[in-house]
């Protein structure tokens, strides 16, 4: 069984994942369909990540709407305008740190713009089978591991941010409907992203920024938590196909199978910047510092994802390495854009909550 879709909308579509995933479907993926980016423009959003779309496949293969997905009258309407057969919903507040500054935003967004989703989705697709709801989460639901062990999809959730909190919600709403209603829907739980377009406030994109301006690099506690990560295009090409062949009812953890130290991560990453910058290595490493712990900080984060890659044969592409390379050349060659996404509304939010960065 393989679904063939006519009209991708994509919740989220102008932040970092959801930007990485329009250009996989519209340049490699094997989808000759529409899709319909709808996204509320937050401080993580930014159409410039999809410019390039918009002048190639703009009111051809894809469509921007701004919208928010609490707002229930603005979904409707673009439910009811594009008559989309899949969603993949990613529009969400994504960042641990802000969830524990401000924790409101992300009930909004991610519990009740979830639940918007699926109420809008279950009324407009009456039933139908042939259409499909892919809600994209985290391994972050599943809470905290110790040395050793692996979360599976069986294992129970668990979370203790508010971001992981609400992501959990949202997931379980998306459950429910399936279970309650029969809406055709799939899940997954993916480990740590990086790659082009991440927002500079997640813990690669950052350092890398700050390496380039000689700013601190803050180790949150002692270093040692543990983060598994992936391309993220890996992760998107494995989204793709739990769409195409994924079962309803079934969700999927995606991992890079890749377990790092923050602190070793780092020290990888200054040698890379070192190389592809022209930057002293040394200098770099004296950046360094150790800060107050995370509240809460989840100590280790590892998937098992071998549902996906043994029922729908996903594999990942990019080594850490060359991921990470190809990263730091992104950023190197995208000063604007950086710039541009660290200024205005995020600025401020810094200077309200951070002093020294
Ligand atoms: P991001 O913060 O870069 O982008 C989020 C996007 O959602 C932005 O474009 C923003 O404008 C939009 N948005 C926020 N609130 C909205 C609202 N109320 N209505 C409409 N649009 C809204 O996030 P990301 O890192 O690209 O993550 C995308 C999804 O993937 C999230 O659901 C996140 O939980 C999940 N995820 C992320 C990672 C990761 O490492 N980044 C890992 C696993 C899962
Ligand atoms: P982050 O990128 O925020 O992702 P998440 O919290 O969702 O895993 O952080 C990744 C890891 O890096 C996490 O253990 C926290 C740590 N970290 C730092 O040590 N310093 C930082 O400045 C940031 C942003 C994160």
């Amino acid at each position: 069984m393989s679904r063939a879709f006519k009209t991708i909308l994509v919740t989220g579509g102008a932040g970092f994942i959801g930007s990485n995933f329009i250009h996989f479907l519209l340049e490699k993926a094997d989808f000759d369909g529409r899709i319909v980016n709808l996204d509320a423009l937050t401080y993580a959003g930014n159409l410039e990540n999809l410019a390039d779309a918009a002048e190639k496949f703009g009111g051809k293969r894809y469509f921007f709407e701004k919208a928010d997905i609490c707002d229930r009258a603005a979904v409707e309407r673009i439910f009811a305008e594009y008559a989309p057969d899949a969603v993949v919903h990613l529009a969400a507040e994504s960042h641990v740190d802000r969830s524990i500054h401000g924790p409101e935003a992300f009930v909004k967004t991610n519990v009740m713009g979830t639940f918007t989703l699926v109420d809008v989705a279950r009324a407009a697709w009456k039933g139908r089978t042939d259409v499909l709801f892919h809600h994209v989460s985290t391994d972050e639901v599943f809470g905290s591991l110790g040395d050793s062990g692996y979360f599976t999809e069986a294992t129970p959730y668990d979370p203790r941010s508010p971001y992981s909190a609400s992501k959990a919600g949202s997931d379980h709403l998306v459950m429910a409907y399936r279970h309650t209603y029969g809406l055709p829907a799939t899940l997954s739980n993916c480990s740590n992203n990086y790659g082009p377009y991440q927002f500079p406030e997640k813990l690669i994109p950052l350092m890398i920024l700050n390496m380039l301006e000689d700013r601190s690099l803050p180790v949150y506690g002692d270093g040692r938590n543990v983060r598994d990560w992936i391309y993220v295009e890996d992760h998107n090409s494995a989204v793709w196909e739990i769409m195409k062949r994924g079962e309803a009812g079934r969700s999927y953890n995606i991992g890079g199978e890749n377990e790092w130290e923050n602190i070793r991560l780092l020290d990888r990453l200054v040698e890379i910047v070192a190389e592809e910058s022209g930057k002293d290595l040394e200098r770099l490493r004296a950046l360094i510092v150790y800060v107050k712990d995370r509240p809460g900080h989840d100590r280790r984060y590892a998937i098992d994802c071998s549902r996906v890659k043994k029922e729908l044969g996903w594999s990942r592409a990019s080594s850490f390495d060359e991921g990470l390379r190809k990263t730091v050349r992104w950023y190197l060659d995208h000063a604007e854009w950086c710039a541009r996404v660290r200024s205005g509304e995020y600025r401020k939010w810094l200077e309200r909550n951070y002093s020294s960065r």
